[in-house]
């Protein structure tokens, strides 16, 4: 099947690479308009190109998600470029190891502003125009770590639990107005973010997950587009944990 989101128009947060770049590949090939978001200008950029250059609908935006002008401004170039705005995926984040010992309080305000207000700003921004078109879909990417704990990792997991509530908070807010609101739950997925795990940390990581392989972003993406896609318009505050068996043992 093709053409899955023919007629939307996505802003997808942290699409310069990784897990966000191959939500960008998805949605545009299934005929989607997508605003490639990001703060890496010249890797967002060569996305947006690379897509055009395949025959699809991109643009690329520069847009720190911390920053409540930049979501303003995103938002404006996705109608001035594309006439409306009915899909939001809220991928982009950052990664701290840290456990609560040597976790500062600046690092834990960096990160919680990135992956929680990050997304509640989205959210809080792209509203009105999302609202607009009477049937919209917001997809917050979320993580296993949004469900289980660890020994380290202290600020990400609070950010992701934080992510997992938010999600279905703004899900009964909007339930009859239009604006469907669900999360991915990545597990192990091989992307720039891994990059820095040694083999013998990677080799710990896959341990724990039954499928025994990493996932890759397309994996995360075509969950993702069903959330997005009308064949999931009675899906409202719902989870779709994709980690190769992670979360069940
Ligand atoms: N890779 C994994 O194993 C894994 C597992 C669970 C969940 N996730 C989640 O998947 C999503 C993508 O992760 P990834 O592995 O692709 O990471 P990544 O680091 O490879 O990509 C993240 C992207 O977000 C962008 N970004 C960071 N801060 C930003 C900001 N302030 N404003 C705009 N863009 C910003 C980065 O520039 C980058 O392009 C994240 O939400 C992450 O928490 C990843």
């Amino acid at each position: 099947m093709q053409g899955r989101l023919e007629g939307k128009v996505a802003i997808i947060t942290g699409a310069a690479r990784g897990i966000g770049e191959g939500h960008a590949d998805l949605f545009a090939a299934e005929g989607a308009r997508v605003v490639v978001a990001d703060v890496l200008e010249e890797l967002g950029e060569a996305v947006a190109a690379r897509l055009r250059e395949e025959g699809r609908q991109a643009i690329y935006q520069n847009l720190d998600v911390t920053s409540p002008r930049a979501w303003t401004d995103t938002v404006a170039a996705a109608v001035q470029h594309f006439g409306k705005l009915t899909t939001l995926m809220n991928n982009a984040a950052i990664f701290n190891a840290s456990g609560l010992e040597t976790t500062t309080l600046d690092d834990w305000n960096k990160l919680l502003a990135v992956n929680l207000t990050g997304q509640f700003l989205g959210m809080k921004i792209c509203m009105p125009e999302l609202l607009k078109t009477g049937n919209a879909a917001i997809v917050n990417i979320c993580s296993l770590y949004g469900l289980i704990g660890t020994p380290s990792f202290t600020s990400y997991h609070a950010s992701k639990g934080g992510v997992r509530m938010l999600s279905k908070s703004v899900a009964m807010e909007y339930v009859k107005r239009g604006v469907r609101v669900n999360s991915v739950f990545p597990g192990d997925t091989g992307t720039p973010a891994m990059e820095n795990l040694t083999e013998e940390e990677n080799a710990k990581v896959l341990a724990l997950v039954p499928m025994g392989v990493a996932g890759k972003p397309l994996d995360m993406a075509f969950g993702s587009l069903y959330l997005a896609s009308d064949e999931a318009r009675y899906l409202t505050g719902s989870e779709i944990v994709i980690d190769g068996g992670w979360s069940v043992p």
